[in-house]
């Protein structure tokens, strides 16, 4: 059974229909990237993965069970693009929490949370307050968060998105650490622009496309894990991130009555792995 699937699922925000015919699937501890343009309906389409939306047409299932149940059963763990820590609450306390509103006994929950605060190297800052750390340090304290909790399914909407190019990095080379050293493989659903970060994270990349939101291609990703971040500069990489970016360029089949862009062939970046000189 897979640890989530969906099938024609489709959600309507009055006029507009930012879903459409949404169906794949996302087995038990695969890490999936949804990628696509402003706009496609990527945090629709996980709010309605959550639980935070109700579709409406279509079925999604986690586990065999419904988002609803999932969530009430406090299987879904989310990190959002902003961190939503509490500001008067220390570090140690903001990991804590969704085990003390699950009354997780507190000797048990606080040695999760210090587990998982030395996980995402802030060991020191257990009392630091939100607004003492900085915007990566705040990212990674709810990160250590979603994996003190243990939960099943873990939806990230651009987690990285707000910080700088090098730190978005070493998120990316962290969040893989901490998913590949917890004890078990924590089955992701990412969302992102950044088809570097993707092909670095995941299993399989789920390209999404606009107007209706839907599915518009699905890439495996072929790389062994555990990874390291020498990958990024191998030309499998290179060669990788190329086919991504060109496929995120890429204009739809025709479905526009001849009305679709011409392809952007000029813009069409070189295949370091098709012989001759690297261009790159
Ligand atoms: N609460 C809402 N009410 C009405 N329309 C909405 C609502 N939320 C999203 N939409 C619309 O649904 C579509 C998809 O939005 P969504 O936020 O899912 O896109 P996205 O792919 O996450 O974009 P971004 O990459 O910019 O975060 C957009 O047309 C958006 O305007
Ligand atoms: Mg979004």
């Amino acid at each position: 059974m897979p640890a989530v699937s969906l099938k024609q699922v489709r959600l309507r925000f009055g006029d507009i229909l930012a879903l459409d015919d949404v169906s794949f699937a996302v087995e038990e501890g695969e890490f999936v990237s949804l990628l696509g343009p402003s706009g496609c309906g990527k945090t629709t389409l996980l709010n309605v993965i959550g639980d935070l939306l109700a579709p409406s047409a279509g079925t999604i299932e986690i586990g065999g069970s419904s988002p609803a149940a999932m969530r009430l059963q406090r299987q879904i763990g989310f990190v959002f693009q902003r961190d939503t820590l509490l500001k008067h609450m220390p570090a140690l306390a903001n990991v804590r929490l969704p085990m003390d509103i699950a009354g997780t006994p507190r000797k048990e929950a606080d040695a999760k949370a210090r587990a998982a605060l030395k996980l995402v190297g802030l060991e020191g800052r257990e009392q630091s307050l939100p607004h003492h750390l900085s915007g990566g340090m705040r990212q990674r304290v709810a990160i250590a968060r979603v994996f003190a909790s243990d939960y099943r399914l873990l939806l990230m909407d651009e987690p990285f998105a707000a910080l700088d190019a090098y730190n978005k990095l070493v998120m990316a080379e962290e969040l893989l650490r901490i998913w590949q050293e917890a004890g078990k493989r924590t089955t992701v659903i990412f969302v992102t622009h950044d088809w570097q970060e993707a092909a670095f994270l995941s299993d399989r990349v789920i390209f999404m496309s606009g107007s209706p939101g839907h599915v518009k291609a699905e890439i495996k990703i072929p790389f062994a894990r555990p990874r390291s971040p020498e990958l990024r500069f191998s030309p499998e990489f290179v060669q990788m991130t190329n086919r991504l970016y060109n496929l995120y360029h890429q204009p739809e089949e025709d479905d526009s009555g001849g009305k679709a862009a011409l392809p952007r062939s000029n813009t069409a970046l070189p295949d370091p792995m098709a012989g001759g000189r690297e261009t790159l």
